[in-house]
């Protein structure tokens, strides 16, 4: 590695399954994948949220062993994706009076600071904010004020918050590995990040990314995010339907409906057959691929309504004109477009995260739904400056530290 490259390590801790990657980032903003590992994370979490740390911990520990080892990396700190239900957003504003004739950096500092000036209990705390549009006097729509001449500087924000007590335990699950945590990212936002196009983002935009046990959501209007929540559930909840309809072992029912699993029964052939494994049945058996899409499709438009409510509810969908862009592991199942474009009335798309050729075989491993969030944290932190990572240095995320501090003493 040369000496204009910083190294960036990204943790996404889902509810399937750990994603160690490790990013290099030249001086010109370059991202390339160096390394990867992927652990099985079966019983440590549910809806995106730990219920069993040591297990977690475990993962993790082997999740990154594999990544170091495939790079020669030594990593000590992380960026960690964020999920579950306790996530929630609010639009913010702040206003400023410039003190000098033109807008500095300050002042744009003071005022998206202000911004941050919302009311929380003390259970609560931010864990993102994103800038949307800042208005100089009367002009509106501006995307950097600085060095313009005005008196009055008023920034939109997009302001995430989360659960402290589900925050520590994810930490902790991560420090416990013995690994400092550097930023949190919401894993939406993450997502997003690796495979929004801007022109999506200008049209509005919504990404769901569904995973094992969360649906992720992020809404993007004018080119800057205006929602950010999360419906607790995923495809765990479709291979449970499989393992019961079907009397499967949990580990047969996830094969089944990863290899065979389709979400629309009459895309599926009336003579398309699969051998299976059910509890009790000594030998193997024969069944119509075409009764498990039966199983499959009415848990998936139970989610894609849970999520349309979700929407509705908070937002007018009205403006999501570019339509949904489905990621996470869940999007990789056949036909989940044309039931999700049903129920959702919506154009849907799937989402890969978009990675230019290494050379290395990351890339195609990598364009996958499944890593978007993974992917996603890498490009986040690079585009905001990419602040070293994956080094010994002390944690940026102030108040989680002392948070933490505080928590184990
Ligand atoms: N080909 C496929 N067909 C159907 N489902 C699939 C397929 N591939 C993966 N999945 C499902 O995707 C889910 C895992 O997705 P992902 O890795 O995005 O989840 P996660 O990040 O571990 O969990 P979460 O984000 O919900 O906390 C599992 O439920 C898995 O069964
Ligand atoms: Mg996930």
């Amino acid at each position: 590695m040369s000496k204009n490259e910083s190294i960036i390590t990204a943790l996404d801790v889902g509810t399937s399954k750990v994603t160690t990657l490790v990013a290099s980032r030249n001086a010109a903003g370059r991202i390339q994948f160096i390394g990867k590992g992927v652990a099985r994370n079966p019983d440590g979490m549910i809806n995106g949220n730990v219920v069993n740390m040591e297990a977690t911990t475990r993962a993790i520990n082997e999740s990154v062993t594999e990544a170091d080892k495939i790079c020669d990396v030594r990593i000590r700190s992380v960026l960690l994706g964020l999920s579950g239900e306790h996530i929630n957003s609010m639009n913010s504003h702040g206003v400023f009076t410039v003190r000098g004739r033109e807008v500095a950096q300050s002042d744009i500092d003071r005022v998206v600071e202000q911004s941050k000036n919302i009311s929380l209990s003390g259970e609560r705390r931010i864990v993102g904010t994103e800038m949307g549009e800042f208005v100089v006097d009367e002009q509106s729509g501006i995307k950097n004020p600085r060095g313009m001449a005005g008196r009055r500087l008023e920034v939109k924000t997009h302001v995430v918050t989360a659960s402290v007590a589900m925050i520590q335990n994810l930490v902790r699950s991560v420090t416990d590995a013995g690994l400092q945590v550097d930023e949190i990212v919401v894993n939406g936002i993450a997502s997003a990040e690796s495979v929004l196009q801007e022109d999506e983002k200008q049209l509005g935009v919504a990404l769901v990314d569904i995973g094992d046990g969360t649906a992720d959501i992020v809404v993007y209007k004018q080119g800057a995010l205006v929602y950010t929540a999360v419906v607790p559930m995923g495809g765990r909840y479709i291979t449970r339907d499989i393992s019961i309809a079907l009397r499967m072992p949990p580990a047969e029912a996830e094969r089944v409906k990863c290899r065979f699993g389709c979400a629309e029964p009459k895309s599926v052939s009336p003579d398309e057959e699969i051998e299976v494994s059910c509890i009790g049945d000594e030998e193997k058996k024969i069944i119509k691929a075409q009764f498990v899409a039966e199983v499959i499709t009415p848990r998936v438009e139970e989610i894609m309504v849970n999520i349309r409510k979700k929407i509705n509810e908070d937002i007018k969908d009205s403006f999501i004109s570019s339509g949904i862009v489905l990621t996470g592991g869940t999007a990789n199942l056949r036909y989940i477009k044309n039931i999700a474009e049903d129920v959702l009335g919506l154009p849907v798309r799937i989402g890969r995260p978009a990675i230019s050729d290494d050379g290395m075989g990351f890339a195609e491993l990598l364009r996958d739904p499944s890593f978007a969030s993974a992917v996603g944290m890498a490009y986040y932190h690079g585009r905001r400056g990419g602040a070293k990572n994956g080094s010994s240095r002390g944690g940026v995320f102030g108040w989680l530290g002392r948070v933490m501090e505080k928590f184990f003493q």
